[in-house]
């Protein structure tokens, strides 16, 4: 392998997050807004460009590859670009393929995914009442989605439940999701929500509930023990004793995490955010096109990395969106 990718903080590269599509099926009002202008498809990376970017990546040292999106199963021909990643698996130089979706197309792609060597999937779920899965996903439809966890879990992938932690929204469905997903053997991971998006959005602050609350919560009813594992992202994870099962915390707000920071983003253009909580980026898609030398990618990647940022500056301590984001978390797949 080639040097290995360091960043400024000394904290290494391992993990790379590919948005394949800025396009989603559903428009969770965190995540878009209700209109938005989706990018000419002559713009986003071409299937044959991502597979040599990523392929770069794992040169470079990268071990756990997401597909993100938007929604990464609306983009055509997805599965070609999966199966051209086995090898990377095969070859033992990626440990982990994998994908966070919003699970509406898992019911026609879950074999397929799991064929090329996919094992873990997460699916962004925050509610499972139907009029609020309507609702804050503008059109979803909840039954859709679980047809589609069902087939994950009939094809053998293990299946992650993401919930974005909402004041007033999901708090009053904590232990309906909790017992639900025991019952299933779903591993459930909740995220704390980042002003991210529409600008000056006050909805933030008050959807906003701090994971250390939820904790709290939990602790009234369960046995809650900390977890000294990882599996390489954001997330701390507990057991709930009585129950055996794990659950995911992910507090960028009321914990930050970045100090342990292993992970940097590309776009569907082939931009590469080295910080989902900053707007600095840097273009991979020039030097993608300019040589088939991938010694010139390869510079560049090492230069975005250079200016990888120590951490994010999001805020809601004064009761303002202070340090928000403008872009759409869509935009970066999270
Ligand atoms: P696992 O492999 O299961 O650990 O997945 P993951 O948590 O790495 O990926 P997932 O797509 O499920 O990420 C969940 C969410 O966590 C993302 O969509 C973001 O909202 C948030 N997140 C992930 N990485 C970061 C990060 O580096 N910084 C911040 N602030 N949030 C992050
Ligand atoms: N804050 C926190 N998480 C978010 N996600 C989308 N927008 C936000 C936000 N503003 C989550 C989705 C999904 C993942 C890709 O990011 O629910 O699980
Ligand atoms: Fe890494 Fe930035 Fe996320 Fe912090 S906010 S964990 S530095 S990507």
């Amino acid at each position: 392998m080639e040097q290995r990718l360091i960043d400024p903080f000394q904290r290494a590269i391992t993990y790379l997050r590919v948005s394949v599509t800025d396009r989603c099926d559903f428009r969770c009002v965190y995540c878009m807004s209700e209109n938005m202008t989706f990018l000419p498809k002559k713009d986003l990376l071409t299937l044959e460009e991502l597979d040599r970017l990523c392929s770069s990546f794992v040169r470079l040292g990268v071990e756990k590859l997401r597909i993100t999106g938007g929604e990464p199963l609306v983009r055509r021909g997805i599965m070609t670009f999966f199966d051209a990643m086995t090898r990377h698996l095969d070859s033992g130089a990626l440990k982990e393929l994998t994908l966070t979706t919003n699970g509406s197309q898992l019911e026609k792609y879950a074999d397929d995914l799991y064929a090329a060597g996919v094992r873990r999937i997460n699916v962004s779920l925050d509610t499972l009442d139907d009029d609020k899965f309507a609702k804050i996903t503008r059109w979803g439809r909840l039954p859709q989605v679980m047809r589609g966890i069902d087939a994950a879990q009939r094809a053998g992938l293990r299946v992650k439940i993401n919930a974005v932690a909402l004041a007033d929204f999901n708090e009053s469905e904590l232990f309906t999701m909790q017992a639900w997903c025991a019952e299933r053997d779903i591993d459930l991971t909740f995220i704390e929500v980042m002003p991210m998006g529409d600008i000056g959005n006050e909805d933030r602050i008050t959807q906003y509930w701090s994971l250390k609350d939820l904790r709290a919560r939990l602790e009234e009813r369960f046995t809650v023990t900390d977890l000294a594992e990882t599996t390489g992202g954001p997330a701390r994870y507990i057991r709930l004793e009585e129950t055996g099962q794990k659950i995911g915390l992910i507090t960028p707000m009321s914990h930050n995490f970045c100090e342990s920071c292993n992970r940097v983003r590309i776009t569907c253009t082939g931009e590469i955010y080295t910080c989902l909580g900053q707007e600095g980026h840097s273009d991979l898609r020039a030097p993608l096109r300019a040589s088939e030398d991938d010694a010139h990618l390869e510079t560049a990647i090492r230069a975005a990395i250079g200016l990888k940022p120590k951490g994010h500056d999001f805020d809601y301590s004064r009761q303002s969106v202070d340090g928000q984001v403008s872009r759409h978390m869509s935009h970066t797949g999270g």
